[in-house]
């Protein structure tokens, strides 16, 4: 390929003229188009501009404390910088696909507009600890929205679980119909996944929440710095203790991506069962039309698009965990351009959870139930057969005998073609004498579920009291 059709497929957004590297003076021949284009990541990580002027300025101010730097300068770098988020906000500024990335887009236009103030601001800094800065910093904020989005997604569940605290769902193991559960009940189940998800990624933010800042390349600066000052300004609870470490790990991203591997796997079972429930099969329950789309050449389709979806980019953020271990494997201390991999990955895994969380949270409350065919389901899977033989033990029977006894019958139901609470009195106690009449409070859904009455248990009583624990926990 010419460097003519490497510079044809320059990113959007960027520009693609020759300026002079911030390295420049090493080297006898520029890099070649293609080249500036490989190894470029400011079509990427310009999304840091604002963490990455947040640091700048941090480690500016201790500069100036430590009085490496002037007042003056300082207040000309703070100046500067308040003029380029300005431009940067407003869509004005010129990203350079020359200047690299994002750190030396920022610190070439400082320099442009306020002079050799600018050219000090990288004093006793380094690309590498504020490349790993800026990242901690970012997914800092990714990781609290991704919270507070969570806590929505699972008030949106709690509700949902409050007004059917009493309605009954068919069970299933093995897909099939095992016992009566209420549907308040099946959804506090996403709401405690959705609590441990939670709490994963509360893990990961404590141990990244450490400052790289003074590891500069790698081994530290000659420079009297002040990294705690750095630190409690930019919101760290520490320093990184290693400089080393502090510039080319990126275990933190690792962590973050298979929280969310666990997270999407989540929403990606719960997506599964409404894509079934909502199968006229099972027409358990209808999702709002502005969660599904129709078919070009089916005019009666209703698809459920979003939860289908859901499944599906569960994948690839899955395949952002396998690419971060993939990318960090092989790689001696310290610092090394493969770090810059690490960036697309961890963007696009935030986005997705974001957005499918955003979307969730709002599709929850316009899930339409159908109770009566969720209590149709129930009629046809004998699921009260367990409690028949809880019923049986509790007059005496050994529990063995008590699942043979009721496995007969059951059989005797198959055969029948009716549910095994619909045989006769007469019919039952052919298969034990210990069944009498009040057999039939045992036998019914209601009576099943108000029969599970423990800490954990579907009791309508039950489901209500988990409710309260995790309104007062949110
Ligand atoms: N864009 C680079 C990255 O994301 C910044 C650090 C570059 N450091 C270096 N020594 N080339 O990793």
């Amino acid at each position: 390929m010419t460097d003519k059709q490497a510079s044809a497929t320059v990113p959007t957004g960027v520009h693609p003229e020759q300026t002079d590297k911030a390295w420049s003076g090493r080297f006898s021949e520029p890099v070649s188009n293609l080249v500036q284009r490989y190894t470029a990541s400011v079509s990427f990580d310009q999304r840091m501009a604002q963490v990455d002027i947040r640091g700048s300025l941090a480690h500016a101010r201790m500069l100036a404390r430590q009085a490496i730097i002037t007042a003056q300068d300082l207040a000309e770098i703070e100046h500067g910088m308040a003029t380029i988020e300005a431009e940067i906000g407003r869509g004005e500024f010129r990203w350079n696909l020359a200047d690299e990335d994002v750190h030396l887009n920022i610190e070439k236009r400082l320099t442009a507009l306020i002079g050799d103030a600018g050219k000090r601001l990288h004093t006793g800094r380094s690309r590498n600890d504020q490349v790993a800065t800026d990242i901690r910093l970012w997914l800092r904020e990714a990781i609290d929205n991704i919270d507070r989005l969570l806590s929505g997604y699972q008030r949106a569940l709690l509700d949902l679980a409050e007004r059917h605290a009493d309605t009954p769902l068919p069970g299933f193991t093995h897909l099939q119909v095992a016992q009566p559960v209420t549907f308040g009940h099946h959804l506090l189940a996403y709401v405690e996944m959705a609590g441990r998800d939670r709490g994963r990624l509360a893990d990961c933010r404590r141990r990244m929440n450490r400052l790289p800042l003074g590891a500069a390349a790698l081994a530290g600066t000659s420079f009297p710095i002040d990294r705690e000052s750095v630190a409690r300004e930019l919101g760290f609870d520490g320093v990184c203790e290693n400089s080393l470490d502090a510039v080319s790990d990126r275990d933190f991203a690792i962590e973050f991506t298979a929280a969310a591997s666990l997270l999407m796997m989540h929403v990606s079972r719960f997506s599964e069962e409404l894509i079934l429930w909502m199968s006229p099969r099972f027409g358990f329950i209808d999702l709002a039309d502005r969660y599904c789309t129709g078919s070009s050449i089916m005019p009666q389709k209703k698809n459920p698009d979003v939860p289908e979806l859901a499944r599906g980019k569960t994948g690839r953020v899955y395949g952002h965990l396998m690419g971060l271990l993939t990318l960090m494997k092989g790689q001696p201390l310290a610092y090394n351009k493969d770090n810059q991999e690490d960036k697309e990955p961890l963007f696009d895994t935030a986005d997705t959870l974001i957005d499918t969380l955003r979307i969730f949270a709002e599709l929850v409350p316009g899930i339409t139930v159908r109770p009566e065919a969720m209590r149709d389901a129930l009629g046809q899977g004998h699921a009260t057969a367990t409690d028949l033989a809880d019923y049986l033990v509790k007059r005496g029977l050994p529990f063995r005998d008590a699942h043979e006894a009721v496995a007969r019958a059951v059989r005797r139901a198959e055969e029948k073609g009716c549910d095994l609470a619909r045989l006769s009195l007469p019919e039952l106690q052919t298969y034990s004498s210990l069944i009498e009449a009040d057999v039939y409070s045992v036998l019914t859904v209601e009576g099943s579920l108000a029969a599970r009455n423990h800490i954990g248990g579907t009791a309508p009583e039950q489901v209500r009291a988990a409710i309260a624990r995790v309104r007062t926990r949110l």
